[in-house]
């Protein structure tokens, strides 16, 4: 098995460290023979070189199954096109998978007291392939457009990923659209019903415009969330406020037989190089590619050392502490290796590590 490793720009070069040192850890614990594959692409690159991506990263990042990655920064120079989307997109990692799921205990550490942790469980699928991310855009001074794409295999894709994923958990799914609007997304939901509902799975849908304010006033009510690309880009930095920081919230971008995983956060130049972001949603996106391996059991040990981290407030400033990005880092593998050592999570992983993709 090859992983990749792009940290990237910014505290995408402090927070992957962190993560890879829990991956060798089991690695060399337990002799995965996962091979580590260091690619360098982004910002700086395209600062240094002209080129942000080269066909040669691809190529090498095809050879890969998985792929740990920090963060980019994006820039909007005409000249620089976005690195992510072009993975995404070459890799055709169509299932960009975004759970939102509070750390046990943060509520309480974040003096949130308007809502309970229990009430949220969801998980955002947002279709990573087209949408208003087509790509498909004309550049003028008086009109500008950019085509909104929406195709039937691809609706069917995203909405089978979905209904497999709602199967396992509550067999329940929401589908979020602007169908009374757009005519593209009453392909977008025909297809997303039909497709749930053939596999036995209960469907409902929301208008994302409602559906943002539900998301937040009422998230009792959903599970799977299935949604269009640009819809998902926003509903879930949205919906990461159910987690108390974007700085907690981990993604995947799952292909039929590769996937990337990354944090939700960016590469936050404003505190980049000051050691202090905070390295759990990095870590928590190594946690979903143990998950998307089948390594339940590692992917339970580490969401109980990052919950461990919370409680005992070792903790980056964002969320209030005073610890640096590698003082938490270091704690976590801690855990994570006393745990281990002490035969946690042996039985049912599962309940720690609810996301079986
Ligand atoms: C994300 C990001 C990307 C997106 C940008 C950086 C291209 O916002 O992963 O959510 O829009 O998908
Ligand atoms: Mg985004």
């Amino acid at each position: 098995m090859r992983t990749a490793i792009i940290e990237g720009d910014g505290i995408g070069k402090e927070v992957i460290p962190e993560a890879v040192a829990i991956l060798d850890y089991f690695n060399e614990t337990y002799d995965w023979g996962i091979e580590k594959v260091p690619v360098e692409v982004g910002f700086g690159k395209w600062e240094r070189t002209g080129s942000a991506i080269t066909d040669d990263d691809i190529s090498l990042l095809k050879s890969c199954d998985a792929i740990l990655f920090g963060a980019i920064t994006t820039v909007s120079d005409p000249s620089y096109k976005s690195v992510l989307l072009r993975i995404r997109k070459e890799l055709d990692l169509y299932a960009n998978i975004r759970p939102l799921l509070p750390i046990p205990g943060i509520y309480k550490l974040l003096k949130i007291k308007d809502r309970k942790e229990s009430d949220v469980d969801i998980v955002i699928v947002r279709e990573n392939t087209e949408g208003l991310y087509s790509g498909i855009e004309e550049l003028g001074d008086e009109k500008s457009t950019t085509t909104r794409v929406i195709t039937k295999i691809a609706s069917e894709r995203i909405a089978s990923f979905a209904s497999n994923l709602a199967a396992e958990r509550k067999n329940y799914l929401t589908v979020v659209h602007k169908s009374n609007v757009l005519k593209s997304d009453k392909l977008f939901l025909e297809t997303c019903k039909e497709t749930a509902e053939s596999k036995g799975v209960n469907v409902s849908n929301k208008l994302v415009d409602i559906f943002a304010y539900d998301l937040i006033m009422n998230p009792e009510k959903y599970d799977v969330v299935v949604t269009t690309n640009l819809f998902g880009d926003i509903l879930s930095d949205l919906g990461a406020a159910l987690l108390g920081s974007i700085g907690l919230a981990p993604s995947a971008n799952i292909g039929d037989s590769q996937a990337f995983f990354e944090p939700v956060h960016g590469s936050a130049p404003d505190i980049a190089g000051k050691g202090i972001a905070n390295p759990i949603a990095a870590i928590l996106s190594l946690k979903m590619m143990f998950e998307w391996m089948g390594k339940t059991r590692e992917a339970c040990l580490v969401n109980r050392a990052v919950a461990a981290a919370v409680h005992d407030k070792i903790i980056t400033p964002d969320l209030g502490g005073k610890y640096s990005t590698k003082e938490v880092g270091d704690f976590i593998l801690s855990k994570v290796r006393q745990l281990d050592a002490a035969s946690f999570c042996l039985e049912n992983p599962e309940d720690f590590s609810k996301l079986k993709l």
